[in-house]
């Protein structure tokens, strides 16, 4: 049986990785050493790699690799949307299976990619695009499949996180915390996509994908960053018994409102979390995801998201997937597509309107220190049906003081009005900030 010959477009963080854990010596599994690489693509094939590798590895045309017929598989790891896009559709139509860690890509244009994927009898399989070392793919693909999804809730950002933690623990501000941050490589020189949110969006856009079985509008999902979060909201959290992260949620609404649709609650916002809660222990660049199912109950997957040994890891164990597969269709002497390792939609789904989430909040409210203000307050709210968990006053200075309200579950339209009147209020001065809860 001869060695599965893969071709891998991208050799920086990750690509490394994947050939280092091809050629490491290291006690693994002998299908380890089936895998065959062909070349490698880089950008600028002069750039010193800081690698032992083999003469004329690195090439700097994917097409060679594409219309190769004797390469297999496809790894694409360079990033980017388009360019990138166009080279894993390409390679399916070429009727190769493609690894990608492109969450970016598979967030966007997934329905396209898989639906290619199907037509050509060729996997896309993407591991690595979500949460870097942690297997939350194959678990919601195969492992999980026996169970009706419910939720999804997670911190799967780690330079977020990071960031957040750094708050936190040293009470750094947010830009020094994001400066050591891209100072050790967790974030990149644009954070953009990270601390607004977006790179979280991009993956619970994908597992809500995986999990619900329908297309996502990626672009309906209520998505907040970190980046107007301030010390004071870290510490009164603190105060209040909560860590603050970045959360990405995504769950059923309610089955009953199904018609031919399933409606989904999906956000990415950042979120104070109980203490208690699991969640809030992760710390620094880690990921953990909540998936709560029908029968199983609740299962928390924590781990590394992302690195390159980390994120090679799960390139590398799609790889081998796939050289299974390859084994047992040499055995069978036939193309078996298995079906629990493709993906095809097998319903609709609907991201609801972020009006209609009810949601706990957070508002941190700058006012004047007058007699009967957390009275007016707390009547605002009232009147627009919004019913308060704590309304506490955590700082007083020369005339002005901080009140910091949590409201339990309310619709996103009766908080928008209660602050438009708490804005009206001559003694409140201006509304500093507002948080999930959970
Ligand atoms: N880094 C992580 O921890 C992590 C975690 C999860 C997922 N991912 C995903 O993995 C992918 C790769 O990330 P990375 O961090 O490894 O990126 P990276 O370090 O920037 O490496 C990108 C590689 O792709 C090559 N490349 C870029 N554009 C190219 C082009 N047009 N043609 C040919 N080669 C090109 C570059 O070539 P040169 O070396 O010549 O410049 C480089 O080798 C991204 O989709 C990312 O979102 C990364």
């Amino acid at each position: 049986m001869g060695k599965l010959k893969i071709g891998i477009i991208g050799f920086g963080t990750v690509g490394k990785g994947v050939y280092q854990i091809l050629n490491g010596e290291k006690d693994t599994h002998p299908i380890l050493k089936q895998i065959e690489i062909a070349n490698i693509v880089v950008k600028n094939i002069s750039k010193k790699r800081g690698l032992n590798i083999k003469e004329n590895l690195l090439i700097n045309d994917p097409n060679k690799l594409i219309d190769d017929p004797s390469i297999d598989v496809i790894v694409e790891v360079m990033g980017g949307t388009d360019v990138a896009k166009n080279i894993i559709l390409k390679s399916l139509k070429a009727g190769k299976s493609v690894v990608t860690a492109n969450k970016a890509v598979m967030a966007r244009f997934g329905e396209e990619i898989h639906k290619v994927a199907l037509e050509n009898g060729a996997y896309i399989l993407f591991e690595a695009a979500v949460c870097g070392g942690i297997p939350i793919i194959e678990p919601l693909k195969r492992s999980l499949k026996s169970n009706q999804i419910i939720k999804m809730a997670g911190i799967i950002n780690g330079t977020t996180n990071f960031i957040l933690s750094r708050m936190s623990t040293e009470k750094a501000s947010f830009q020094e915390s994001l400066d050591l941050a891209q100072k050790l490589g967790y974030a990149e020189l644009d954070p953009s996509a990270d601390v607004e949110g977006q790179d979280a969006a991009d993956k619970i856009s994908i597992l809500s994908e995986l999990a619900f079985g329908g297309k996502i509008d990626r672009n309906k999902i209520d998505t907040e960053g970190i980046n107007k979060i301030e010390l004071k909201d870290i510490e009164y959290a603190d105060k209040l018994g909560f860590e603050i992260k970045l959360l990405a949620v995504s769950e059923r609404n309610n089955d009953n409102d199904i018609i031919d649709s399933l409606p989904l609650n999906i956000w990415v916002g950042p979120t104070l979390i109980p203490k208690i809660h699991p969640l809030s222990t992760i710390e620094g660049v880690n990921n953990a995801i909540l998936v709560s199912g029908d029968p199983i109950g609740e299962i928390m997957l924590y781990g590394p998201g992302a690195g390159s040994g980390p994120t090679a890891s799960s390139v590398v164990s799609d790889i081998l997937n796939l050289k299974a597969l390859s084994i047992k269709n040499d055995i069978l002497q036939d193309r078996f597509v298995d079906p629990l390792l493709s993906f095809d939609f097998w319903r609709k789904c609907h991201v609801i309107d972020s009006e209609q989430i009810s949601k706990k909040n957070y508002l941190r409210i700058i006012c004047e220190d007058t007699p009967g203000v957390i009275g007016k307050i707390g009547n605002t709210f009232g009147n627009n049906n919004v019913s308060i968990e704590s309304i506490v006053q955590l700082d007083a200075r020369a005339n002005e003081a901080e009140i910091v309200v949590i409201t339990h579950h309310v619709p996103k339209g009766n908080i928008d009005l209660s602050k438009n009147q708490l804005n009206a209020l001559p003694e409140v001065k201006f509304i500093a900030s507002q948080l999930n809860c959970i």
